[in-house]
């Protein structure tokens, strides 16, 4: 399977995958995209707007879907993964978007399957993922499938990798929680098209091992490789020494 590597230079970068973004929703309004957190998005969410506009386009027929949660902080606590989304993107898509799925980890607190079985209900009743935008952990994991996970995971709550925690500090979500929701590595894989951005020389070391170490769970965004539409959007800081659009891995 050819994986497609889009390298595109560090200050032209979120303007690049903003303005491939807006293309989706340009060509479909009614797109089911689901979205991560993290710091590598914001500066695409912040440069989304003026994309949509400059195509006469808009979110306000869309369905965004988050990526993953953590469990544990109360609702509206501002490092949770549902508001800082909102904070981020959502509000500030005018028209906001037809539907914002998230994870129901309030009503169903303590139970994981039933988290899990609310997600995919409302992600079905939907449409399905046309979409999946992923962040890169710094141990490999995509979402909050942590390594170790195999390609058949389902949506789920999960315990959360010590870096993980370390990293959600810096989020906002202070105590770190210790466990989270996330879409499975199946629904990832299931989705039409999946897009791995990864932005920094700090995620150079761990995207190579993505793409040019063995396919393992021990690396789970390695495991994106069989997926046949998949699309890495990298600043050439992250994956340096390979400009250009779609080169192959
Ligand atoms: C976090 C999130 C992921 C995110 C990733 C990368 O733990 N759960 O969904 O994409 O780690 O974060 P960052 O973009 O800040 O490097």
């Amino acid at each position: 399977m050819t994986v497609r590597v889009d390298v595109t230079r560090a200050r032209d970068w979120p303007g690049r995958v903003a303005g491939l973004l807006a293309e989706r929703f340009a060509r479909n309004p009614r797109a089911v995209v689901c979205l991560p957190t993290g710091s590598t998005p914001l500066p695409v969410y912040a440069r989304l707007p003026v994309e949509l506009a400059a195509r006469g386009a808009s979110a306000g027929g869309a369905t965004i879907v988050l990526l993953d949660e953590y469990v544990g902080l109360p609702a509206g606590h501002p490092g949770r993964c549902d508001a800082t989304l909102r904070r981020v993107l959502v509000d500030r898509l005018d028209p906001p978007p037809a539907r914002f799925i998230a994870f129901d980890v309030d009503a169903a607190a303590g139970d994981g399957s039933s988290i899990a079985r609310a997600f995919d209900a409302a992600v079905a009743s939907a449409g399905g993922l046309d979409l999946v935008v992923l962040g890169l952990g710094a141990n490999g994991h995509v979402g909050l499938n942590e390594p170790g996970t195999p390609a058949d995971a389902g949506t789920r709550v999960v315990d959360l990798a010590e870096t993980t925690r370390t990293a959600a500090i810096g989020y906002g979500a202070d105590p770190p929680p210790r466990r989270g929701a996330t879409l499975g590595m199946a629904g990832i894989l299931g989705a039409a098209e999946v897009w791995l951005l990864a932005a920094g020389a700090h995620k150079a070391a761990i995207l190579g091992a993505a793409l040019d170490g063995p396919a393992t769970p021990a690396v789970p965004a390695s495991l994106l490789r069989t997926h046949p539409r998949l699309r890495v959007l990298a600043d050439d800081a992250a994956r340096p020494g390979r400009s250009g659009p779609d080169q192959p891995a």
